[in-house]
């Protein structure tokens, strides 16, 4: 590898997959050199973006055996992100490797690729990017700071279009995704880990597929993912955090609302609709202190146009590859590691085990026992 110019390689070529390639191309020095995808529409679409022509591979080991680059993103479905993780684990010639959100999606893969990540010699990046999220990155870091005092709430809404179609339509049963609160609340976890510096302990969650996919079939069956959920986690140092999750929102002015309250303030961000509304709107982070006066101070969170333009999430999967690429060229930190992929998941799966059985359910005993 030179440092100028890193070769990717591309697991999965479908509308993440390709996200990640349109961000790269904005990022000099990247380059896109090898793409495997069993589905030829997806290969052929991906190589359409680059304007060096990939090496193109149908199945994920013939792009790992080529030896041809100098870091990996895995881009495919949930359940094969734990396979594919242990065959690079084993790799000849280890190399870099961003994997999409959720790392996994059975407890039995918790501690496998927990044990398997701490022996691998180089970064292991996990696609928790809404941390990166210029409005939401503004958020965590003036709560960091201390600006709303100390932390005790945080809330965070999501309320957005249903799950849209997939290859294969391998996001329709929880066996593939790991379940809704697997699947795309592992991101809401993380973010409050992140937020309150601390370890989940309990988890309390009510949720249901009340409207979404109800009367859609695959081989007889009736997709079974949650399209609603309230979603408590209770912290080891104390702080409380909440998820309100609806997919049958699909007007949503704002897609994520997030809110951090403390003894002297509360901090809460707003973002835009990813897709649906024709006007484009900039993001905005609202700060009130606890005072007699209010004072509400209200500012809009502007955001590159062809950063924007390059993903579906609000730019941040761009800042994330600029710290995957300095992690790559040993100039900064992995800054999403295995371990915070892991306990992000495990509070998902703790999730559902509580909406399945109604009780709390404890993180722990799930996580690593
Ligand atoms: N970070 C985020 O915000 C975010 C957003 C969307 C999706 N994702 C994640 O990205 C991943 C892909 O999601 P998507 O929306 O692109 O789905 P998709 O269905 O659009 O694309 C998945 C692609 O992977 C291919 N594939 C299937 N099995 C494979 C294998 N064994 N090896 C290589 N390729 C394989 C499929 O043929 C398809 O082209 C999922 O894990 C998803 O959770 C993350």
């Amino acid at each position: 590898m030179s440092a100028e110019t890193i070769r990717y390689g591309l697991i999965g070529a479908g509308m993440m997959g390709r996200e990640h390639i349109r961000n790269l191309s904005v990022i000099p020095g990247s380059r896109i050199v090898a793409i495997a995808d069993p589905n030829a529409e997806s290969r052929r679409t991906a190589a359409e973006l680059l304007h060096e022509k990939p090496m193109l591979f149908d199945e994920a080991d013939a792009l790992l055996d080529s030896d041809f680059c100098d870091a990996l993103i895995i881009a495919s479905p949930n359940d094969t992100h734990a396979g594919l993780l242990d065959r690079i684990f084993s790799m000849q010639n280890p190399v870099p490797v961003l994997v999409e959100k959720p790392i996994c999606t059975e407890p039995s893969d918790l501690e496998r690729l927990r044990r398997g990540a701490a022996e691998y010699p180089k970064p292991i990046w996990v696609g928790m990017e809404y941390r990166y999220m210029p409005p939401v990155a503004t958020l965590i870091k003036e709560v960091h700071e201390g600006r709303v005092g100390r932390p005790a709430m945080i809330a965070m809404r999501e309320h957005r279009h249903p799950f849209m179609q997939k290859v294969d339509n391998w996001n329709r049963f929880s066996k593939r995704t790991g379940g809704t609160l697997v699947e795309k609340c592992c991101h809401f976890f993380d973010l409050m880990r992140f937020i309150a510096r601390s370890e989940a302990v309990r988890v309390y969650a009510s949720g249901a597929a009340d409207f979404n996919h109800l009367d859609e079939r695959y081989d007889g069956r009736q997709p079974d993912i949650l399209d609603n959920a309230f979603v408590i986690v209770d912290f080891a140092n104390g702080m409380r955090a909440h998820l309100d999750l609806c997919m049958f929102a699909d007007g949503s002015w704002w897609q994520e609302a997030f809110a951090v309250t403390g003894n002297k303030a509360k901090i809460e961000c707003l973002v835009p609709a990813s897709r649906g509304y024709e006007e484009k709107v900039p993001a905005e982070v609202l700060f009130s202190p606890r005072n007699e006066r209010k004072t509400l101070e209200r500012r809009l969170v502007e955001v590159d146009e062809e950063v924007l333009a390059a993903g579906a999430h609000h730019g941040s999967t761009y800042y994330e590859h600029l710290g995957f690429r300095r992690a790559i060229l040993g100039q900064g930190p992995v800054e999403v590691s295995v371990e915070d992929g892991l306990k992000a998941v495990a509070i998902g799966m703790a999730a559902e085990l509580s909406v399945r059985e109604k009780r709390a359910v404890e993180v722990d005993g799930l996580q690593f026992g």
